[in-house]
Order: structure tokens, then C-alpha cells, then sequence
């Protein structure tokens, strides 16, 4: 089973996402997968031109000089694709965007009603991979990934794909450099995305046990929102102390 990660974090291997990604796939890697981790802002993905050549002029080819063309393979050719992102004004980030944009040659331009009677393209090839959407966000609550959870449940409609499961992180900010206190929690959690990676290659699906483990909150609401403001006040110091002293 091939699986293919997206990050469109501008933070790529420096991110929240990034922790998240690499612990479900060192699961999905553990129970036999092939996987493999791309990094979107390492790459040059310009944005869609709208201009209907890879439809009409050289079908299923962007005419565009970039690195979609290496991506495209990669995405069709993978049994499960994730796209991780963090969530950026309630959105996935422009350059995950850009990226699901650029993806339209993968689609045959002609029209057809779906079973659930709303047009959408026709199937340019016979097999899509299915989708897992991996995002965490700056907020502390779950509602977040409201738009997320919409968006990818459409895409994978357009795709003639489904989403296998999706992974939401909320209050995602104390993943990367977690504070001493809160890195058994962290180190929990990890463990639990490894479990949900594993579980996603043996199952193709997640436990409802493990839902609602991924769900539940690594630190309560008042707890994180105490550490983050004071944070905030730490760097707001500091750089006023910086700009005072240089
Ligand atoms: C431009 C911008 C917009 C953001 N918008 C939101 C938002 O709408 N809701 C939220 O909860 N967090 C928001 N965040 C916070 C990020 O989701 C958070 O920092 C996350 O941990 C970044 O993940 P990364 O380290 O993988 O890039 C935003 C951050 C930036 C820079």
C-alpha cells in the first residue's frame, strides 16, 4: 500500500503538522505501508492559470513549467493520499490550495450528475486514491475544522474518492516544543497517532474508539489559553527589549 502525505504548512519540517504526519506515518510505515512525505514549500507549485489547457490542449498536462508535473503522478499512483495542513483563516493554507487547484487535471473536463444528483467530472482514470485530511490549528476547540471537514468531504466527492478518516488537532501549537510539564501528554498523543496509523493500513478505516481518542483534548481549554497568552506576552517583550537595546 502506497501513501503519499502533502504538507502545505509554510512551517514544513519545522511544523505542528509536520508531528503529526510523521507519527502516522511511522505507524503506517510499522504495519507495512510505503510511504512517503512531501513537503509543498520545498516545491514550486504556482497557482492555476484557469486556463483550460490541460483539459483541452494537452489533457491530463498542466502547461504549466513546475513542479506539478513530478506531483501529479505521485498523488494518482498512491492508494491513500493525506492532505495536511494547518488550518489558516478557518481554510487550509494558499499553498495547499494552490496545490488541490493544480490537481484538475486529474479530472476529464466533461459533466456528469453524481448519485447524489450534483454535477461533477467525469473519471479520467479508473482508481482515485482515497483521502486523509491530517490539520492542526492555533485555537483551542475542535469546531475549527468546521470548514476543513466540509471542504475535504467535497473534495473527495470531485474526486470520486472518500475521506478514510480525518485527524483534527486542535490547540495544535503545543506540538512541536511543548513546554516540560506537557510532554507526556505529547508523547501519549504521538503514540496514539502511531496506533491510528498502524490501524489505517491493517483496516482502511479508524475504530470509533480511536475517533473518539483523537478528539479528546491534550490540555483543557483554560490551561492552554493561560500558556498561550503568556507566550504571546514572553515574545512581545522580548523583541520590544531588542528594538529598545538595538
Ligand atoms: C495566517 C494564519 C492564519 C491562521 N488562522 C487560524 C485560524 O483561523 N484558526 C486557528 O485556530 N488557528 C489559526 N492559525 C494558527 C495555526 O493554525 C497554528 O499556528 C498551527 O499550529 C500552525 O501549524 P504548522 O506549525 O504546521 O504550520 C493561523 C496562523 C496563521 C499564520
Amino acid at each position: 500500500m502506497k501513501i503519499t502525505a502533502f504538507n502545505g504548512s509554510p512551517r514544513g519540517k519545522k511544523g505542528n503538522t509536520h508531528i503529526m504526519v510523521e507519527e502516522f506515518l511511522n505507524g503506517a510505515k510499522e504495519a507495512g505501508a510505503d510511504v512517503e512525505n512531501i513537503f509543498l514549500v520545498e516545491k514550486e507549485i504556482n497557482h492555476c492559470l484557469g486556463c483550460f489547457n490541460c483539459w483541452v490542449k494537452t489533457p491530463g498536462k498542466c502547461v504549466i513549467k513546475d513542479d506539478i508535473e513530478e506531483l501529479l503522478p505521485k498523488f494518482i499512483h498512491s492508494d491513500i493520499v493525506i492532505f495536511a495542513t494547518p488550518v489558516y483563516v478557518d481554510n487550509v493554507t494558499g499553498i495547499m490550495k494552490n496545490f488541490m487547484d493544480r490537481l484538475i487535471p486529474l479530472v476529464d473536463p466533461h459533466f456528469e450528475k453524481d448519485e447524489g444528483g450534483e454535477c461533477r467530472h467525469l473519471k479520467k482514470f479508473k482508481k482515485y486514491p482515497k483521502i486523509i485530511v491530517i490539520s492542526n490549528c492555533g485555537f483551542p476547540e475542535q469546531t475549527h475544522f468546521q470548514v476543513l471537514k466540509l471542504l475535504f468531504k467535497r473534495i473527495a466527492r470531485n474526486m470520486n474518492s472518500e475521506v478514510i478518516a480525518e485527524i483534527y488537532r486542535s490547540g495544535g501549537e503545543i506540538l512541536k516544543d511543548p513546554p516540560l510539564i506537557l510532554k507526556p501528554f505529547i508523547w501519549k498523543y504521538k503514540k496514539l497517532l502511531r496506533k491510528t496509523g498502524r490501524e489505517i493500513v491493517e483496516n482502511l478505516r479508524l475504530s470509533e474508539k480511536t475517533i473518539s481518542q483523537l478528539e479528546k483534548p491534550i490540555i483543557s481549554d483554560e490551561q492552554y489559553i493561560k500558556g498561550a497568552n503568556k507566550r504571546w506576552d514572553e515574545l512581545l517583550l522580548k523583541s520590544k527589549m531588542s528594538a529598545n537595546s538595538g
